[in-house]
């Protein structure tokens, strides 16, 4: 029989791998030949689901509770949710604006299906979370990137929102805290550029996957401001805060009309997120368990206190203290001519796994690296010395030639 061509959708091809995914490769790859490897390079805490979660799961596979749920998910689990908006961040949020998820990264699907029509841009901030440009571009839509650094705290402004704004616009995804910076956007610079979206008639898709990991100030959540008839998405997952990245399972909390849109596509696309984990995750909120969660979230706090201070004496620079999430966006201009090449040195000669700058955007990424604190301090400790001990062998050697 001939070779048969197979013909790829075009959209294929505009999807970049993700660097940092390819790093843990080689990490991997090196760690079986027998290498230790610290790693810092993945988003992905290194805490697990606490016993009362497991637990839960346990009775859930007992009981057979593993049939499809609503596509928007559980009644519990949505009010759950929604409880826990009000008691922790003060927040009226209806449980019946709340869409659970396979993660995230299903809420930013369903947002983009929803809104992204061929030919539209969504403003985002550059550096941000690679697959997010994926994601509107999946939908034949355009993630426009607009530089933006440590003065604006790496986030978005009214006035570059204002700026950069055109007639395909439809809107603005923003992360806070951020991926890969660790910074949050003030609240009054949010709502400004909230108010602005509305008067284009344009969506705040915000991404508060982060959430709950703050150190410097109360974690919060814009739903605080926003009506339940505001252009705001909010996305929010079970992944970092709940630790529990592999279970697949997040939300997004949207505007009252959209009730009935999110859910026609989530019933299409995914029929329902995991049964198993929704059962599972109502006992994330039991007092119990979040009690866990902010001791981890203190061990998280201990952590950058540490590691920022650390990474600064060996040269990097880091402008600002990153307050919330797992990362540290260091600019590494002072120790190397390029951070791609430097973070596959540091993985291949000290055994340290970060990720380069250039997953997250295209301004100037050559000379930031992102580091993820999620892993203890022994370890955090141990990769410091790696570092440091690399960084002076290869002045030694620069020296001598
Ligand atoms: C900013 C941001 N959004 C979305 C995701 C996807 O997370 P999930 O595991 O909930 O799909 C990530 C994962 O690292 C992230 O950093």
């Amino acid at each position: 029989m001939p070779a048969s061509r197979l013909v790829l959708a075009a959209r294929t091809e505009k999807i970049a791998p993700f660097q940092t995914m390819e790093v843990m490769k080689r990490a991997i790859e090196l760690e079986v030949e027998g290498r230790s490897i610290i790693h810092m390079s993945i988003g992905e805490p290194d805490f697990t689901a606490p016993p009362a979660v497991l637990a839960a799961l346990a009775s859930a596979m007992e009981k057979g509770r593993a049939q499809y749920t609503p596509a928007v998910g559980l009644a519990r689990l949505r009010q759950a949710i929604s409880d826990h908006y009000r008691t922790k961040f003060a927040a009226a949020v209806e449980p019946e604006r709340i869409i659970v998820t396979a993660g995230a990264s299903g809420a930013l699907l369903l947002t983009m299906a929803a809104l992204i029509e061929t030919g539209n841009e969504l403003l985002l901030p550059d550096p941000s979370y690679p697959c997010n440009r994926h994601f509107v571009s999946a939908f034949e839509g355009f993630a426009r990137l607009v530089a933006v650094g440590p003065l604006e705290r790496f986030q978005l402004t009214e006035a570059l929102v204002r700026e950069h704004w055109s007639d395909v616009t439809r809107g603005v995804l923003i992360t806070t805290p951020s991926n890969p910076t660790g910074t949050s956007i003030g609240e009054s610079e949010l709502e400004r550029i909230i108010a602005f979206c509305q008067s284009r008639n344009g969506t705040a898709i915000v991404d508060e996957i982060y959430q709950g990991l703050t150190y410097d100030h109360a974690p919060t959540t814009v739903l605080r401001n926003a009506g339940a008839n505001d252009p705001v998405v909010v996305i929010n997952s079970f992944s970092k805060y709940f630790n529990m990245t592999g279970w697949r399972l997040g939300w997004a909390v949207v505007p009252k009309s959209l009730v009935p849109v999110f859910e026609r596509l989530s019933q299409n696309l995914f029929i329902c997120a995991s049964a198993l984990a929704q059962h599972a995750a109502l006992a994330c909120f039991e007092p119990e368990t979040i009690a866990i969660y902010e001791a981890r979230r203190d061990e998280f706090r201990k952590r950058r206190d540490y590691i920022v201070p650390a990474l600064r004496a060996l040269g990097f620079s880091i402008p600002l203290m990153p307050d919330g999430a797992y990362y540290v966006y260091a600019d590494c201009s002072a120790l190397a001519a390029d951070s791609f090449a430097f973070a596959r040195d540091l993985l291949e000669n000290a055994g340290v796994a970060v990720a380069a700058g250039r997953d997250f955007g295209r301004a100037e990424p050559e000379r930031w690296i992102r580091l993820s604190y999620a892993t203890p301090i022994s370890k955090l400790e141990e990769a410091i010395r790696r570092i440091g001990q690399y960084l002076a062998e290869r002045r030694g050697s620069e020296a001598a030639a």
